[in-house]
């Protein structure tokens, strides 16, 4: 059955000093990939999927910038979370990163880069909430954020970022919409 967002977690965003505004984005991210999981008809682990989305931006405590993903992941491995919600957490920044990007971004020189549907459906939550919240593209439902997800990505800088990232987040809306709609 479904898997729960706990108000225990939410409690450690808070006592971790995340922002209230942050704390809204993580339960919005967590609901939003919890409800696409569950259309997906898919077998996956909806608590990882729950707890990696809530957590994601646990980093955000202590800074905005690109490091949040790292910092968050060192948080999270304090505090005793596994090595699957830290991985998302970490490896979320830009869609899943991969060694060369990492280098150019002047962040620890590795392979981010997605292995699983869990991580997957986290990260296409990510941009689908950012969408729906930012308030910079007029869409009039979640659904039309969805729809409209390769043409928004496609002509907003903001979401697409650039050549890579877009690739990489076009190719986890067609595997995951392509799932839903099977
Ligand atoms: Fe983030």
């Amino acid at each position: 059955m479904g898997y729960k967002i706990q108000n225990s977690d939410i409690d450690i965003l808070k006592k971790s000093g995340v922002l209230e505004d942050d704390i809204k984005h993580c339960i919005k991210v967590a609901e939003k990939a919890l409800e696409i999981a569950q259309r997906t008809d898919d077998n996956v682990n909806m608590e990882l999927i729950g707890r990696g989305a809530l957590f994601h931006d646990l980093g955000k405590a202590t800074t905005h910038e690109i490091e949040h993903g790292k910092i968050g992941a060192e948080m999270g491995k304090r505090l005793g979370l596994s090595q699957a919600i830290t991985d998302i957490m970490e490896k979320h920044i830009r869609g899943g990163l991969t060694e060369d990007e990492a280098r150019e971004l002047g962040l620890p020189v590795k392979d981010y880069t997605l292995k699983t549907l869990e991580e997957r459906i986290v990260i296409y939550a990510d941009r689908l909430v950012d969408i729906i919240m930012d308030g910079v593209v007029p869409v009039k439902t979640e659904t039309e954020a969805e729809e409209r997800f390769e043409e928004i990505l496609n002509d907003y800088p903001k979401y697409g970022k650039n050549e890579k990232t877009l690739k990489r987040y076009l190719g986890y809306h067609r595997e995951i919409q392509g799932l839903i709609n099977r």
